[in-house]
Order: C-alpha cells, then structure tokens, then sequence
C-alpha cells in the first residue's frame, strides 16, 4: 500500500488551492487575457472587473470599507518591504533621524530590510522574546521607542513556533506614542479573522499565497488613513491612469501599483477570496483550531520531544516546529517525507533571531508542521504517528550507540 503524502508546509504557501482558483486563472488566461485600465475594449474592461473584485473581496475580508487601501504586491515580503522603505525614505528625504523597532521573531523579510537600511543611518532595536513562548511584551516594545522611532514592526503568527503576539496590547503603546505599527500577517491572514484598523494597526503586510489561497506571486499591503502621507513609493512608472501627466499618480492605489498587474494571479486570488467568503473565515479558524489541538496533543504525549512556543492553544496558530535529540531537523524531515509521506520544512525558517531565542539557531533549527484549511484529522494523527516513529527510530539509533 502506497502512503498518502500529508502536505503540512502550508506555512510556505498553501496548497492544495480550492480547483476554482486554477479555473479562474485558466478562465482569464483563455478568455480574456488583456491588461486592466490599459485599453477601452472589452477583455481589458473584464481584467479590469477581476482586479477590482479582488481587491474588493480582501477590503472586505479586512473590514476596510475603501478598498483603495488594498495595494497589490508580489508577496508578503514584497509589502513589508514597501512599508518599511517607504517609511525610511519619507523620512531621510526630510533629512529626519529614523529609528524602528521589531522583535526577536520577526522574519528575515523585515530583520534583512532593517540590516539593509543600516547603510543608510537608520537605526532599529529588536524586542526580546520570551524563550518559552516566543511572546513579546507590549510594555518592552514601548520601551524599545524612542523619539526618532518612525515604525514599530512585529509579526503576528511565528513562522517558527506558531506564537501569535498580542497585536492588540501593541498597536495600544505604539498610538499612544504616536507611532505607525506595521504587522506582518503572513502567518495570520486568511486564518483567522482580521480587522486591522479595529485592531489598532497602521500597515498590514499579507501574502496572498498562503492562507489566503491564492496563487504564489500574489500579496498586499493595507493602509490605513493617512498612512499613504507616511510611506513614499519605491516603484513609479505606468498606471494606466493619468497619461497625461509625468509625475506618478499620488491617488490609491495607483501610487503604489506601477507598472502591469500580475492579473493571472490576482483573479485566482481573487477566486481563491470567494472560496473564504463561501467558507466564512470563522470557519476555517474553528477548523484549524481543532486540528491544532489534536496535533499539539499528540505531540506532547512523545516522550523527549521538544515542541517550541506555547504548550497550549492559547497564543497560537497552526505552526508547530519539533525538535527531537541527537536527529538534525533536516534528517528528521527527510525520513517524515521518505518513510511515511509527511511533508514538513525543517531549517531555520528565514528566521534566526527566533531560533536564537528558543536555543535552535546553532542545532540546525527545528522541523516545522504547518496546518491549512484542507488539513484533516487523518492528515494529524498520520503526522504524529511519523513523528513518534522518527523519534523513537533516532531514540533507539543512540541508545545503541551508547550501549557497547
Ligand atoms: C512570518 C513571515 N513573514 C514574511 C514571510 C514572507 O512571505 P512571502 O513568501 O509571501 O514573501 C513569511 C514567509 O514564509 C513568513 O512566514
């Protein structure tokens, strides 16, 4: 009998999508196929009609009732990277000090921009975690502010540990020292419900590939009032919209979106944002909810093997990286794929400085389970079996070793 092979690397991209998702990008490639706003025809009408639902279905999957605040970006590190070099270059062409806080479990798609724009005399602060659960203290990114800060920016779901930060508490301290707070959902969105200007949030960074079910190459960036005053554009060019003029359109979402859409994508995001609708998002929370739960149950019940971030479901999403002693990660998830078809990522996650805080970063990280909307139960209990398998499998290699 073949094994199922159980993709749980859905905190890289999900998949599989929802087949409407394939359909409609197969649908505008075949029928349509024309540029939005670049042509009076009918086809560039139609393009123009599956932007505009996409951007609509996201405005209102975010309860943003102007959906000009959604801009189009390549990927989640595409839109953090729009905030944070906009933030910086609004700044520096006023020749104003920048400084900008983030945390230890933060991505490299925010710790790399920030080490980057060092050269450019922008100075950060990263807000420790706590080794346990990865969580960071509101009261510790308010210190971490000084008058120079012009962002504070925290993820919201560890890619790592699954830690889900009280995003709440944050954006409290940063509006009360009037800074932007910039959230990195990539680990969130389509997850669980987002509301980011209910939430107290200025900027949200989100891919449209990963729980959101889009394809890759799709993601954006939300801004709330005034935050287009905030964040310069990195790319000007063509829009379709004000020929006539030289400079770029400074009008949402135009400013930030030159140059032609990835429209293939976006009307398969757009598809991918029906399938949620459909679904309801409180759906596929409760869903995820209790396969977390199950599998997290399951593995504290293995003996001797480490389970990073909270013990609980309490502050979590469907992330979960298991390290178990004397197996490196990338041994661990090779023998979960080989012998029993469980697909994980093992490594450190393009996040080091979480690794550093849970202890992981010099053992070759951890080996990483990431649950989506598709995931069954029969996917969990499959994944824990192989993952006590694997366990006890390296337990036992050791024990023969010490034993001469
Ligand atoms: C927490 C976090 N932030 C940012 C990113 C970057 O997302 P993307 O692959 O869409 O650029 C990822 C991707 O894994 C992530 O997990």
């Amino acid at each position: 009998m073949t094994t199922k092979r159980v993709y749980l690397d859905n905190a890289a991209t999900s998949f599989p999508k929802p087949p409407r998702v394939a359909k409609a990008m197969a649908q505008f490639s075949f029928d349509v196929g024309a540029s939005p706003g670049r042509g009076a025809y009918a086809e560039s009408a139609q393009a123009r009609r599956f932007l505009d639902a996409a951007r609509s279905s996201l405005a209102s999957l975010m309860h943003e009732p102007d959906a000009s605040r959604i801009v189009f970006t390549l990927n989640c590190t595409d839109a953090l990277s729009l905030a944070i070099y906009g933030i910086a270059r609004h700044w520096r062409r006023r020749s104003t000090p920048v400084h900008m806080v983030t945390t230890a479990m933060d991505h490299n798609s925010v710790l790399r921009p920030l080490n980057d724009l060092a050269a450019d005399g922008v100075s950060a602060t990263h807000v420790a975690a706590a080794s346990d659960t990865g969580l960071v203290a509101a009261d510790d990114i308010a210190k971490a502010i000084t008058p120079a800060t012009k962002l504070v920016c925290v993820v919201h779901g560890s890619n790592v540990s699954g830690t889900l930060q009280d995003v709440k508490a944050i954006a409290h301290r940063c509006r009360s020292a009037g800074v932007p707070l910039l959230v990195d959902a990539a680990q969130s969105a389509g997850h669980i419900p987002l509301s980011p200007a209910s939430m107290g949030i200025d900027l949200l960074a989100v891919p449209g590939h990963k729980g959101l079910l889009g394809p890759l190459g799709t993601g954006a960036l939300w801004l709330g009032p005034g935050m287009e005053t905030l964040v310069d554009p990195l790319r000007t060019g063509g829009t379709g919209s004000q020929s006539e003029n030289d400079v770029h359109p400074k009008t949402l979402p135009d400013r930030y979106e030159a140059g032609s859409h990835n429209t293939v994508g976006l009307a398969g995001l757009s598809a991918a944002l029906t399938y949620i609708e459909t679904r309801t998002i409180e759906d596929i929370q409760t869903h995820e909810a209790a396969l977390g739960a199950r599998l997290l149950d399951g593995l504290l019940c293995i003996d001797g093997l480490r389970i990073l971030g909270p013990q609980t479901m309490e502050s979590r999403c469907g992330v979960f990286s298991v390290t178990s002693p004397g197996v490196s990660p990338t041994q661990f998830a090779a023998e979960l794929e080989g012998d029993h078809g469980v697909l994980s990522r093992a490594g450190l996650h393009c996040a080091p400085l979480a690794h550093q805080t849970f202890g992981t970063l010099n053992s070759g990280g951890a080996t990483r389970l990431s649950l989506g909307y598709s995931t069954t139960m029969d996917d969990v209990d499959q994944a824990i079996e192989a993952v006590e398998a694997v366990h006890s499998a390296a337990h036992a290699r050791r024990a023969a070793i010490l034993v001469p």
